[in-house]
């Protein structure tokens, strides 16, 4: 196929960036003709009157009445779940302390499932699921039930306690929903884990929240291959004094043996097999532990955020219901992979408090073809689609034939979420997965946040690409300096929260101050997001990405400091600098800077081995894009490394070509021209 070499230039909100830079099919061209001419016009998108006339929400005073009262607001969300107690006070607030809907009692399972059950809902499909090899799945509402309560029963027969944590570590299929809806009945707080993490990412989690249980799987498909998921858990949990027992899901099927230890290990379906159904529901306190989940903070170490189950429940009911406008007959599809908050939140507990049917696909996009999410969308007849952008940017890059292929008229509303997404991106997901047709819900919110706080209300707010326009009702944000003081409309600055709102964790588990200096210390009192933000003149909200050494790559959010120091870790290392460099697709890559100890000398292997080491202390996600040798990293005068510098490198501004910086020489020059600059 001819390829083009296209570079273009187009405003954003964080000014110039450059749009697809290599390998772009004729058809990608194409596509760029039209949204070019879409992009100069600078229009906005109105609500279309078919969806505003349908829409959850329309009424645009909503924003006045919740503003006025916000705890009445979200009260009245709690108020369409099912509460053992009612709670005796909607908020206390004891800075930077909040607990929401005091005194009542739920369960989150039960808000899931049951409630659902006992409806005309009983035999709706709850979860469509589809494997990579082509399996194809339906549990209803009913036959979630059943699992769900038996697993909850094979939990408390294996000795977990209301309280005790369970770790999660499974390949996206209905089980691991199963099993998270399992803790939430019996009051076991769960910490699911991305099967893409490594055995030594695994084991660092399972042993700060001191897990009992780890429930896997054999493995999991993943383009072909199987992902060994159970290797991966031996591994780690040799080092894991808590854990007491594994308990395996049959996934792959035998592809590989599976070694089990005795007493330990346990088979999924062994288990359930003499699993009694019903198990009644724990009573849970609004305030108690729903689950835990890690993230990357600007430190090495992972954070435990902590969520609990009241607020939790009503914040992803309420942005489900609203901002993804769901209705009895939607068939949504939230592509996120349930290790994220993005599958906590929207693929289990918004979609199933809601009563929705939810799509699961266990594996990759373009497998075995890039047409995949377009092919299960036209068969299951999607209605609402929820992915990021980017995958957005691999679509357009592949080119409009793939969605082309297939019938998307059963789409009605698109979302973006993950990492600003560029107005080319927005604009094409507009014309070629929307038909022109489908409003776009670009969402801002964090693992932190619980649920989405910034975005449009797709029967309300007229949008414009690129922008996550506006707080969500109740929510109280706005855009600082240094000091802490709002700037003007048109300004950018610090995003921060200036209220607090039911799904915001309540701290970092096992780390309480830590929770304080994070996120509550550089402005006091306000909640401090980490991203740069600006508003325009109409107020509303460009999201510029984060501003602390915090990488979003691909929508994953990883810490400098974690890949350095998995580098250091590596005998050959003496020192590493790592940052996040401007990617076309990706969003962000990762670039490493590293020196070695006397001895160890620069080559190729060497380089792959550092890679595959980053790989093995975390997981393929975090595998350095590049690698540059260097004999010495630019650093200040007082020790700081030289962040900007080293971007500049990796992004060729300086330099040109900088595939393998093994000129010593080169670093110095730079930093001298910096310095010659900076006097
Ligand atoms: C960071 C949070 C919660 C969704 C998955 C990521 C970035 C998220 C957007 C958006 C611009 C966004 C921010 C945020 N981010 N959504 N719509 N526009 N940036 O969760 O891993 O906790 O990462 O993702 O930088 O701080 P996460």
């Amino acid at each position: 196929m001819v390829k083009y070499q296209v570079i273009k230039k187009s405003k954003t909100a964080s000014g110039e960036v450059n749009i697809m830079s290599d390998g772009i099919s004729a058809e990608a061209m194409q596509a760029h003709a039209t949204i070019e001419a879409l992009l100069s016009e600078n229009r906005v998108f109105p609500p279309p009157e078919w969806f505003r006339a349908q829409a959850n929400v329309n009424d645009p005073n909503i924003y006045d009445t919740a503003t006025k009262d916000p705890e009445a607001f979200w009260a009245q969300f709690a108020r369409e779940l099912d509460w053992f107690e009612p709670w005796h006070q909607v908020l206390e607030w004891d800075p930077p302390h909040a607990q929401w809907f005091l005194g009542g009692k739920l369960n989150a399972s039960v808000n899931c499932i049951d409630r659902h059950v006992r409806t005309a809902r009983r035999n709706k499909a709850a979860i469509i699921w589809e494997g990579e090899p082509g399996e194809e799945r339906v549990l209803t509402y009913w036959d979630l039930y059943r699992e769900v309560t038996k697993f909850a029963n094979v939990l408390k027969r294996l000795g977990v306690h209301r309280g005790d944590r369970v770790v999660i570590y499974m390949p996206m299929v209905p089980e691991a929903v199963v099993a998270m809806l399992a803790c939430a009945r019996i009051g076991a707080p769960h910490s699911v884990v991305f099967g893409g993490f490594s055995a030594e990412a695994l084991r660092e989690r399972i042993n700060d929240c001191g897990a009992k249980v780890v429930v896997t799987a054999d493995g999991g498909y993943r383009r072909g291959n199987i992902v060994q998921l159970k290797r991966a858990t031996d591994e780690a949990v040799e080092h894991c004094p808590t854990v007491q027992h594994v308990i395996v899901l049959n996934r792959a099927m035998d592809a590989t043996h599976v070694p089990m230890l005795e007493g330990r290990d346990h088979w999924w379906h062994r288990l359930m097999e003499h699993a009694p159904i019903h198990c009644e529901p724990e009573a849970m306190d609004a305030e108690d532990l729903l689950f835990i989940l890690y993230t990357s903070g600007s430190t090495g170490k992972p954070k435990g955020i902590a969520h609990t189950t009241g607020g939790y429940l009503t914040g992803v009911y309420a942005t489900t219901k609203w901002v993804f406008d769901l209705k009895e007959d939607d068939v949504f599809w939230c592509t996120a992979d349930i290790g994220w908050v993005t599958g906590h939140s929207y693929v289990v507990y918004g979609p199933l408090a809601n009563g929705a049917t939810i799509l699961m696909y266990e594996g990759a996009p373009d497998y075995p073809e890039r047409d995949r999410l377009w092919e299960l969308v036209e068969k299951y007849r999607v209605t609402v689609f929820y992915t990021a952008p980017t995958a957005i940017r691999a679509f357009m890059k592949w080119g409009p034939q793939y969605p082309k292929r297939h019938d998307l008229s059963s789409l009605r509303l698109l979302g973006s979420v993950g990492e600003p997404i560029n107005p080319e991106a927005w604009m094409w997901y507009h014309v070629y997965i929307g038909g022109e047709r489908c409003p776009i819900v670009d969402t801002w919110w964090q693992t932190e946040t619980g649920h989405i706080l910034i975005t449009p209300l797709p029967g309300i707010t007229t949008t414009k690409p690129g922008s996550a326009t506006r707080p969500f009702p109740g929510i109280e944000a706005d855009v600082v300096d240094e000091r802490g003081e709002s700037v003007p409309l048109g300004a950018g600055g610090y995003l921060v929260i200036k209220k607090p709102w039911p799904g915001m964790l309540r701290t970092i588990y096992g780390d309480p101050e830590r929770y304080v200096k994070q996120y509550w210390s550089r402005f006091p009192g306000v909640y401090f997001t980490g991203d740069g933000c600006k508003r325009d003149e109409e107020g509303y909200y460009w999201l510029l990405g984060r501003v602390d050494d915090v990488m979003n790559v691909a929508g994953h959010r990883i810490s400098t400091m974690e890949v350095e120091s998995a580098l250091v870790d590596h005998p050959a290392v003496a020192e590493a600098a790592v940052i996040g460099r401007s990617h076309d697709i990706k969003g962000q890559a990762i670039a490493a800077f590293v020196t070695l100890k006397e001895g160890y000398r620069a080559s190729s292997d060497l380089m792959d081995e550092l890679k595959e080491h980053v790989v093995k202390k975390i997981g393929p996600i975090a595998r350095p894009d590049d690698l540059h040798f260097t004999s010495e990293l630019p650093k200040t005068r007082s020790g700081k490394i030289m962040r900007r510098l080293l971007r500049d490198i990796a992004e060729g501004r300086a330099l040109g070509d900088t595939t393998t910086l093994a000129d010593p020489s080169v670093v110095a020059a730079l930093r001298q021209r910096y310095e010659e600059q900076e006097v």
